[in-house]
């Protein structure tokens, strides 16, 4: 977002977008998404490498169009993600399926969709044997590592629910030759907000190690997770660098067969999106609390959960006052019955009723984690295409969160 005298996002006004089209609203910035996407393309030109978009960031199809448009394959974790892909136009060999525990009955689905299925228990894989041995699986792994930015997104320490525990590789092997199960690749994800560059690394060995079990191997998939900063002391993940270590290291681990060298797959949510999106909220009330200033907003956890589900951070400007002198502290809290703290201790330019405030970052795990708590209903979404603002998402309507409940008789 460019201040100049107003706010803007490309050429187009943020204060003329709350004003058309209402807050709160959920703003995205297409030509960001695109200045991700080529600046992933440019660093890993020189890998044979493909991109899977991690759909849960962010899930409208337009953006699942837009991303696709470019040559991104996508990341699905549910039935519905791969049904929303496929809606969005991306081919059943465009799209992987990475779930976690679902239910047999939901894999079947999927596997009838023809998308590319990630094993990820024992007992999965021994279904998979004794039914569709034929389809050529991915086998995703807990690689045991430490990465991400928070606790709740580290999802490959020890006792971690996701993938299967290194130690049952002997166990793998034996089901997979028993069934004669075609493994086509291995898959590990170990977090989200991963900055060094040396936790993907240690993960790709690993997963170097255990490919030499299996024959006819052609893909890695080394997940997501790259690191985008929210905060100025904050930095990216360098994916120059990581290019750069994963060319010598699969040089190193194939340099007996570069023939043998696997196609590499990433599966980038938040670096696609993050950073394009806005969360525009308008002040109801400005009060004073002990010695707070609190701007409160017509949103809250409801809409944006990642300050209290992560301690996130999300810059916050005041969009309807453009002064540089001053600036006040205050708290931004949100209208939902709970202690919804947006963003605490912030400067910010004066703030009045009324004001547009705006939350930067929040393209990502923003609307896609929203609810309807305290019956809110989830907020239209706005993208800013080829300099015009269009609405890709109406507002809720309180009719339709009821449309599900069954009022009875009694
Ligand atoms: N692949 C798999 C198997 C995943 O589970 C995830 C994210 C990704 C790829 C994409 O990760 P990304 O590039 O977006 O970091 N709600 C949290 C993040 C949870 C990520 C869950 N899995 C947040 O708001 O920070």
């Amino acid at each position: 977002m460019k201040q100049e005298k107003t706010y803007h996002i490309g050429e187009v006004s943020v204060e003329n977008i709350a004003q058309s089209f209402g807050t709160p609203i959920y703003v995205y910035d297409t030509e960001q998404i695109l200045s991700q996407m080529s600046s992933l393309k440019e660093a890993f030109k020189n890998i044979n490498c493909k991109f899977k978009y991690a759909v849960k960031a962010l899930s409208n199809i337009n953006i699942l169009k837009l991303i696709k448009k470019y040559g991104f394959g996508a990341d699905t974790v549910s039935i519905e993600e791969v049904q929303l892909a496929l809606e969005a136009g991306y081919s059943p060999s465009e799209i992987v399926y990475t779930p976690s525990n679902v239910s047999f009955e939901e894999v079947k689905k999927a596997i009838a969709k023809e998308v590319t299925l990630t094993v990820d228990s024992l007992s999965l894989l021994e279904k998979i044997g004794n039914y569709y041995s034929d389809i050529p699986i991915f086998i995703r792994w807990n690689p045991d590592l430490i990465a991400g930015e928070h606790e709740k997104v580290q999802v490959a320490h020890k006792s971690s629910k996701f993938g299967i525990d290194l130690k049952h590789k002997d166990e793998v092997l034996r089901i997979v030759n028993k069934y004669k199960i075609h493994v086509q690749g291995l898959h590990i994800h170990t977090g989200s907000g991963i900055e060094k560059v040396m936790s993907f690394i240690e993960g790709a060995d690993k997963l170097m190690n255990l490919a030499l079990e299996f024959k006819d191997l052609k893909f890695l998939s080394l997940g997501g997770g790259f690191k985008v900063a929210y905060t100025k002391a904050e930095n990216d993940l360098d994916i120059r660098e990581l290019a750069k270590q994963l060319a010598e290291l699969l040089k190193r681990k194939y340099s007996s067969d570069s023939r043998k060298i696997p196609q590499i797959f990433f599966e980038p949510g938040k670096f696609l999106v993050s950073k394009a999106g806005y969360l525009l909220v308008r002040v109801n009330t400005v009060k004073e609390s002990g010695n707070k200033q609190l701007a409160c907003v017509n949103s809250g956890l409801n809409h944006l959960i990642r300050p209290a589900m992560y301690k996130a951070y999300h810059q916050v400007y005041n969009i309807s006052n453009t002064d540089q002198g001053a600036k006040k502290k205050y708290d931004v809290v949100g209208y939902i019955c709970e202690t919804d703290t947006l963003a605490k201790d912030r400067n910010l330019a004066d703030v009045k009723e009324g004001d547009i405030l705006c939350f930067c970052n929040t393209g990502a795990y923003s609307l896609s984690m929203a609810s309807n708590y305290n019956m809110r209903p989830l907020p239209a979404e706005v993208w800013i295409y080829k300099g015009q603002p269009q609405l890709i998402r109406k507002a809720q309507t309180y009719e339709q969160i009821m449309q599900n409940q069954i009022l009875l008789n009694f």
